[in-house]
């Protein structure tokens, strides 16, 4: 048996908890987490097995504005939803106001036509440190200039209407160069729902510690929601994240990669219930064979399992399998094959709590980031567009 999962979508704090739900305009999530926008990650099959262990808002990786508006298919398929999925929230990364409002407008609006639902959510990457978006000026570089940032959010903020639409910072480029202060207020200022916090410079990558008391400054300077993101592994992370900063929701990324269960301790942490124990190995399998059901219904089998690959380790990270089985995993070409490889192990093998706070995915350690020649000399863009990068990955 999995883990338990619970009903996905609930507004209502029970009277036990230990925080207020996330109120985005009209949009209400309890509990207040999110689950954070990871390209290659957070695509239908993820997201639908997370929301079955618990509330939050599960936003689906990064997709290119140009891209979408153009027709590609590949930014289609990255916009795609689940038919029950609800509430159905997305990132967009644009560089150009323009690409930003069309995007929004196409998003918002639904397709009548082929039956594709308006958003919910909409949030903005302003956070991406990979070279081949801040060398455009994109992602984390972005708010630099502030004028081409605002002019972005406004027009983002504009074409949503009443759908609610956040944006997600870095800290900055660097420890020279912070920038998430003056975005957020921008940000407020032109009506965004709220504002996440991934509380390292883009030159940290994904190394150094987040620090928490960056995104406590920004919860004391905003009205608006601040969302807080950085190191939440656990359910407790949660709650003295909240406590700490003063934040008003958390937003998990690599905590949940092979852990969706993640969602089912943060609800119990936050409704102010004992965390329930770790899953045995053979809890973890049964999550890791749906999640490459779920892959192989979205992608189909050859991309579907390929793309398991990388979930794969994450979910073995901890259990003594034997290199042999990983590495024939990571070989399957059949939802069969997989289940004939796994029905071996012995499936009674307890979580292994030394690896419950290291990360999976990302590990990169501090780099210079690479900007457009002349980008730092100035705090104004004059407005020219820039390309968006359709096929873009990280943040
Ligand atoms: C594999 C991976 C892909 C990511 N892709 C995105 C992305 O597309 N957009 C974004 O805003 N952040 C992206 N991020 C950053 C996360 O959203 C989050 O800010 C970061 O992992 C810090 O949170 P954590 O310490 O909980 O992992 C990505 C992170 C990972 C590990």
């Amino acid at each position: 048996m999995a883990p338990t999962a619970t009903s996905s979508v609930a507004s209502q704090a029970p009277a036990t908890a230990v925080a207020d739900p996330l109120h985005l305009r009209g949009l209400t999530v309890w509990p207040p987490v999110v689950l954070a926008p990871m390209a290659g990650v957070t695509n239908v099959a993820f997201r639908a097995l997370c929301r079955r262990f618990g509330g939050g808002l599960y936003v689906s990786e990064m997709v290119g504005a140009r891209g979408l508006v153009e027709g590609d298919a590949r930014s289609q398929l990255k916009a795609a939803f689940g038919p029950d999925e609800q509430p159905r929230s997305i990132q967009l990364y644009a560089t150009d106001p323009a690409d930003a409002s069309a995007a929004v407008r196409r998003l918002t609006d639904g397709d009548p036509g082929t039956g594709r639902a308006p958003v919910d959510h909409l949030d903005l990457n302003f956070g991406c440190p990979a070279p081949k978006v801040t060398r455009h000026g994109g992602g984390a570089a972005l708010p630099w200039h502030t004028d081409l940032y605002a002019a972005i959010v406004d027009a983002a903020v504009t074409a949503a209407g009443a759908v609610p639409v956040t944006v997600k910072l870095r800290l900055g480029i660097d420890d020279e160069h912070l920038t998430y202060l003056e975005a957020g207020r921008i940000a407020e200022d032109l009506g965004v729902a709220a504002v996440a916090l991934h509380a390292r410079t883009a030159e940290q990558r994904y190394g150094p510690p987040a620090t928490w008391s960056h995104i406590a400054r920004l919860a004391e300077l905003l009205s608006v929601p601040v969302l807080g993101n950085g190191d939440i592994l656990e359910g407790a992370d949660a709650v003295r994240m909240l406590t700490e900063t003063g934040c008003d929701g958390v937003v998990v990324g690599r905590g949940c990669l092979g852990r969706p269960w993640l969602f089912r301790d943060l609800e119990a942490a936050l409704a102010g219930r004992p965390v329930p124990p770790a899953p045995v190995l053979g809890e973890v399998i049964e999550l890791l064979v749906e999640h490459a059901r779920l892959l192989v219904d979205h992608l189909g089998a050859e991309t579907g399992l390929r793309e398991l690959r990388k979930h794969t380790g994450w979910y073995l990270q901890g259990f003594p399998v034997g290199r042999e089985l990983r590495r024939a995993l990571n070989q399957v070409s059949s939802l069969d094959e997989l289940g004939a490889l796994l029905a071996v192990v012995d499936r009674s093998l307890p979580f292994d709590e030394a690896v419950r706070r290291q990360f999976r995915g990302h590990t990169t350690p501090p780099k210079r980031v690479v900007l457009p020649t002349g980008w730092l000399a100035t705090r104004s863009h004059g407005l020219e567009a820039s390309p968006d990068g359709v096929a873009v990955s990280g943040g």
